[in-house]
């Protein structure tokens, strides 16, 4: 029998993507069930057959009518940064919801590492997350997302301009994910038909320091670009100078001491596992955007 699988976050880019694909992989689009804060978002989903409901983590009743009849659910993490700790609550409303609307098997998009230890200031979010999850008593499967290969557009653009690139996460190695492949990836762990339990890191093929990183992407950009070491001190005050909120200046911050600790140190084969696809490598995605730059 076909089992309903449900995407939350829904007319998120990850959301969104991850519904595509169980379409276009056969999943008859009425189990399937997307939910979302504004369902006038998802019309077009709607109109293909999708069940679209209305749903937001601060609300819990709600979230019981929304999860009503799922199988399979994917907890999309939200973009609540804005208040320490809300995140998590959000999070915990879903997670107790999944379990008492008679969900059997959760996946949750988490982060690398996320232990107590891990430098990145809303690690706690994902780790206690990870834990709810884990006691609620349903199937699960973790999908420790690493950053994705887009979010080099939050600095890179900028580095190119100056011909500088500014870190403090210095000899610390990371191996930055497609955000297409992180969908390709919750798709297939919704879609599967295993109940068993998994904590998977999805990560590209291979590790790069900051310095390799600004050197790939400057022999394919064409266009010199330096690295900069600076204490994290230095590259908050960069950043606020800049016209960043320092909280904010904070949180990116927190991603380099991670870097450089060690925190993104992970290569896996999870993401082949899962898809048996190879990840993007950084190369290609420096290719396809380099005229962004
Ligand atoms: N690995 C990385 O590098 C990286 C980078 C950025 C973000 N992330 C994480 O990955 C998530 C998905 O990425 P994305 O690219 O799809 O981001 P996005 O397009 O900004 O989507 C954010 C998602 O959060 C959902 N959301 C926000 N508040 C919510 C609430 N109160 N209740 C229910 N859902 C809520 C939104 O759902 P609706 O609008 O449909 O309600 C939306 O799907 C992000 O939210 C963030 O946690 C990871």
């Amino acid at each position: 029998m076909t089992e309903t699988l449900l995407v939350t976050g829904a007319s998120g880019k990850l959301g969104r993507a991850v519904v595509h694909h169980l379409l276009d992989a056969g999943h008859p689009a009425g189990t399937i069930i997307a939910t979302t804060r504004d369902v006038t978002k998802l019309s077009d989903l709607a109109d293909k057959g999708v069940v679209v409901r209305p749903a937001t983590f601060d609300d819990p009743q709600s979230l019981l009518t929304a999860f009503a009849g799922a199988d399979r659910l994917l907890l999309i993490s939200t973009d609540e940064l804005s208040t320490p700790g809300k995140r998590l609550v959000q999070h915990t409303n879903a997670v107790e919801s999944a379990a008492k609307a008679g969900v059997k098997h959760i996946v949750y998009t988490s982060m690398p590492k996320p232990e107590p230890g891990n430098a990145v200031l809303f690690a706690p979010d994902h780790y206690g997350t990870e834990q709810a999850i884990i006691a609620s008593g349903m199937g699960y499967t973790i999908l420790r997302n690493t950053w994705y290969q887009e979010n080099l557009f939050l600095v890179l653009p900028d580095a190119f301009k100056s011909g500088t690139l500014y870190t403090s996460a210095g000899d610390g190695r990371i191996s930055h994910i497609a955000h297409a492949d992180c969908a390709k990836a919750a798709a297939a762990a919704l879609a599967s038909t295993s109940n068993e339990n998994h904590i998977l890191t999805l990560t590209g093929p291979e590790l790069f320091t900051t310095a390799e990183i600004a050197a790939l992407a400057s022999s394919i950009v064409g266009k010199p670009l330096s690295v900069v070491n600076l204490t994290d001190e230095q590259l908050i005050g960069g950043m606020v100078a800049h016209g960043l909120p320092e909280p904010v200046a904070k949180v990116f911050t927190s991603f380099d001491i991670n870097t450089r600790q060690g925190g993104f140190d992970i290569v896996t084969g999870d993401f082949e596992m899962l898809t048996g696809e190879k990840p993007r490598p950084l190369k290609a995605f420096f290719e396809q955007v380099k005229s962004q730059f």
